[in-house]
């Protein structure tokens, strides 16, 4: 396909929403459409203690829905949740569907999910869990998940396996550790992998849950803001090769994704700020209103506000959630989530794996793919100054480190995984703020310009 065309084919949100019409329960942005010739459908998938249910309508998913026996059914996406299907002492739960037919799944957002048996226990499928954490979320709260799984007399066995932590482990023979393990402890076809900890663990969890036997349940509890806002949502799972990052993996789904909003209260500022470069991100490629809100609320989110965190986590859902559902292996707009990536992927295997976190390494790429926007005439000069301001508030980098030569991002750009027939394909602003191409129909001295402004050599 022409680059010209695929560009203009992937221009959001407007086209993205009218292609989205009938196809939007997932976001709470839209109201579900039941229509009034067919009866709802519900499938559940727990007897005992409160149900989760996906109700479908004429073969098309809608919505999740906890049904409580104390509280009847209560419609999950919707306000009343927080009054009817919780314990008094519990408080708001927010749930965003990712649609994907009968692979679709919940993401619960709030706070003391942790302590929320029902909502664990209705997504583990047999009696076996094996929990994938790392030495340092381990210890902090793997007795809590431990406890709510086997809470009530469930049945549920656990078994745990806790790997190194960092980004180097994410490897093959780290992921070798957890096969060890399920094979060691006669984990079944009907036995359930929970990832407990960041993006390192979800990635590492989900691609043994999608390989071993040839498939398992899969639970993603993230840990980390990068993890809540993008990684543990999307199915995309994989380890790095020593090549290259993510060069090995698959689209496997989960059964759900638990964020409780808690687990940030122990994640170091630098870890908080990373991941704030991929809500801002969300704002910048289909949510203005979103960006415009992170502009007077930014300081709340630094110092973990848990409304605004809620706030911030549920939204950044919503949009990725729309996104995979319409592009789930990436064929185009899927690509759009990584603004700012090429040159963050360039800056990160630039400096070293680990030198930058890659929400920093995203930041400074952000503006530079608003530099290169703006040079090319697609967004007013407001909008690059709108972007550093917010990211200088997040304490997130807005260029380059110095040894980023121009010669190493075109080196390092040049085998983007982006690149096709030897096009460098590019996501960029173009338009009012909330709107973006993927495309390769640019001028290449653009480019050139952006990268001399932004390196000194
Ligand atoms: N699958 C996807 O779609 C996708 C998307 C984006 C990123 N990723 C991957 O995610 C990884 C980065 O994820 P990350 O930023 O979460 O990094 P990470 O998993 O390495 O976590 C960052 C650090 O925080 C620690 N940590 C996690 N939760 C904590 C908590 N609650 N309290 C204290 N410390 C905590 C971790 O142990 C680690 O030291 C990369 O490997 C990246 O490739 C995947
Ligand atoms: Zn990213």
């Amino acid at each position: 396909m022409a680059a010209a065309t695929f560009s203009a084919t992937l221009v959001a949100p407007s086209i993205l929403n009218s292609h989205s019409e009938t196809n939007t329960a997932s976001s709470s942005f839209h109201k579900p459409k039941i229509s009034v010739f067919a009866k709802p459908k519900s499938i559940c998938f727990r007897s005992s203690g409160p149900r989760i249910c996906r109700v479908f309508n004429a073969n098309k998913f809608v919505r999740t829905e906890v049904n409580s026996r104390a509280a009847g059914v209560i419609r999950a996406n919707a306000a009343q949740v927080a009054e009817e299907a919780r314990p008094s002492a519990q408080k708001e739960m927010e749930v965003v569907d990712v649609d994907l037919g009968d692979r679709s799944y919940p993401i619960y957002i709030g706070s003391s999910l942790l302590d929320r048996p029902d909502l664990l226990q209705s997504h583990v499928k047999g009696r076996r869990v094996l929990v994938v954490t790392n030495t340092t979320v381990g210890p902090l709260y793997l007795d809590r998940v431990v406890a709510a799984l086997t809470h009530g007399g469930s049945n549920i066995s656990v078994e745990s396996v806790i790997l190194p932590d960092g980004e180097k482990y994410k490897e093959m023979g780290t992921l070798m550790k957890v096969f060890d393990k399920a094979i060691e402890t006669r984990m079944d076809r009907r036995c359930t992998f929970i990832a407990l900890g960041g993006g390192v663990i979800g990635d590492m969890c989900g691609f043994a849950a999608a390989s071993f036997l040839r498939g398992v349940n899969f639970i993603q509890i993230p840990t980390t803001l990068m993890s809540q806002v993008d990684s543990s949502v999307g199915g995309k799972t994989g380890i790095n090769h020593p090549l290259g990052k993510n060069l090995i993996g698959a689209f496997f789904q989960p059964q759900c994704v638990l964020v409780d909003t808690d687990t940030l209260s122990t994640l170091p500022d630098r870890e908080l700020a990373s991941g704030i470069a991929e809500v801002i991100k969300y704002g910048l490629i289909r949510d203005a209103a979103f960006f415009e809100w992170q502009e007077k609320n930014m300081q709340a989110l630094l110092t973990r506000d848990p409304s605004a965190l809620a706030y911030a986590i549920k939204r950044s859902c919503e949009n990725k959630a729309e996104v995979v559902s319409l592009d789930e292996k990436e064929s185009g707009l899927r690509a759009t989530l990584n603004l700012g990536h090429t040159f963050g992927h360039a800056i990160e295997n630039g400096i070293g794996y680990g030198g930058w976190l890659h929400g920093e390494a995203v930041a400074a790429g952000t503006v530079m793919a608003a530099d290169m926007s703006y040079r090319l005439g697609w967004i007013d000069d407001t909008l690059p100054k709108r972007i550093v301001k917010l990211l200088k508030q997040a304490k997130l980098p807005i260029a380059p480190p110095e040894e980023m030569t121009v010669d190493k991002f075109k080196s390092i750009m040049a085998v983007d995984k982006k690149v096709a027939d030897g096009l460098l394909r590019l996501i960029l602003l173009k338009g009012p703020l909330g709107n973006c191409v993927f495309t390769g129909d640019y001028d290449r001295k653009t480019l050139d310009d952006t990268l001399r402004a932004f390196c000194h050599s």
